[in-house]
């Protein structure tokens, strides 16, 4: 790849979204990320791409459930570049508790983050990224869209099973535009997202052992498979695909 490939990580600043842009900040591609109030993470990650020597290393404040935030940025983009190859559907929020526990206020915003925020971010990006040469959309879902075995709420579940169906159904309507739509489910990626379910090594081990491999993942693991996916000299022929990281776990 060269330096005209431009990738847009949301929730690039931390986590998975910062190891992505890492990944392919490695290979040489301009990086974009999105940060939702963290402004030192973001600044941070900006400077660790720059170390880089990569084309193009930015960082923009976008709420990715807020219509205007959304089309701000895209405003922006277009005057900045040609095009955008790949969109990485990756910010994310989480919440835990039974049904009984969580206020409808609390399903409503984790819905409107992790599967309406990844909706708004394709559709209005989707007319830059088909200016490009070649394009490829990738969903961060989880684990917790494929099985109910988790610690995470159903609103979480909920919310990681609509980007599978998302993520399936877009694969195809993009298809005939050469744009191929598809995801990761991980399992648990040792983040701050999930710290409170192993900030002890009594949690640690009992998550590790629900693994056949008795292992937590990497946010570097993710951004391998993210890498993958994107990249059509790594991926040309797969679309619509849901890629279970999960250190053997499937229920
Ligand atoms: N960690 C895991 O075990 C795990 C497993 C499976 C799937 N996932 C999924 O992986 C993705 C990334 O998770 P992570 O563990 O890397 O999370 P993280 O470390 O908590 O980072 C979350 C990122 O998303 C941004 N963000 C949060 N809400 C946002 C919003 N409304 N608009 C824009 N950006 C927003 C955050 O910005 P600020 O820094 O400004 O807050 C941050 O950059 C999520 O979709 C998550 O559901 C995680």
């Amino acid at each position: 790849m060269n330096g005209n490939t431009y990738a847009l990580i949301t929730g690039g600043s931390r986590g998975i979204g910062k190891a992505t842009a890492l990944r392919f900040a490695k290979e040489g591609w301009g990086v974009i990320i999105t940060y939702k109030s963290k402004r030192d993470k973001a600044e941070e990650t900006v400077k660790e791409l720059l170390r880089l020597e990569i084309p193009l290393a930015l960082s923009y404040k976008v709420d990715i459930s807020d219509i205007n935030d959304v089309i701000r940025l895209k405003n922006d983009l277009e005057k900045r570049i040609p095009y955008l190859n790949v969109l990485v559907n990756n910010a994310g929020i989480i919440n835990s508790g039974t049904i009984d526990k969580i206020e409808v206020s609390e399903w409503k915003r984790i819905i409107e983050v992790n599967l309406t925020g990844a909706f708004i971010m394709t559709k209005f990006l989707l007319p830059l990224m088909i200016k490009a040469p070649w394009a490829s959309i990738v969903n961060v879902a989880s684990i917790a869209g494929q099985t109910g075995n988790v610690l995470a709420s159903v609103a979480y579940a909920s919310s990681k099973a609509g980007l599978i169906g998302f993520t399936k159904r877009l694969a195809v309507e993009l298809a005939s535009k050469g744009i191929r739509v598809n995801a990761v489910a991980p399992s648990f990626v040792e983040t701050d997202l999930v710290k409170e379910f192993i900030d002890t090594y009594e949690k640690r081990k009992r998550i590790e052992e629900l693994h056949p491999l008795k292992t937590i993942l990497k946010p570097e693991d993710v951004a391998e498979a993210i890498m993958f996916l994107a990249d059509p000299s790594r991926s040309r022929t797969i679309t619509g695909h849901i890629l279970s990281l999960n250190a053997g776990r499937y229920t």
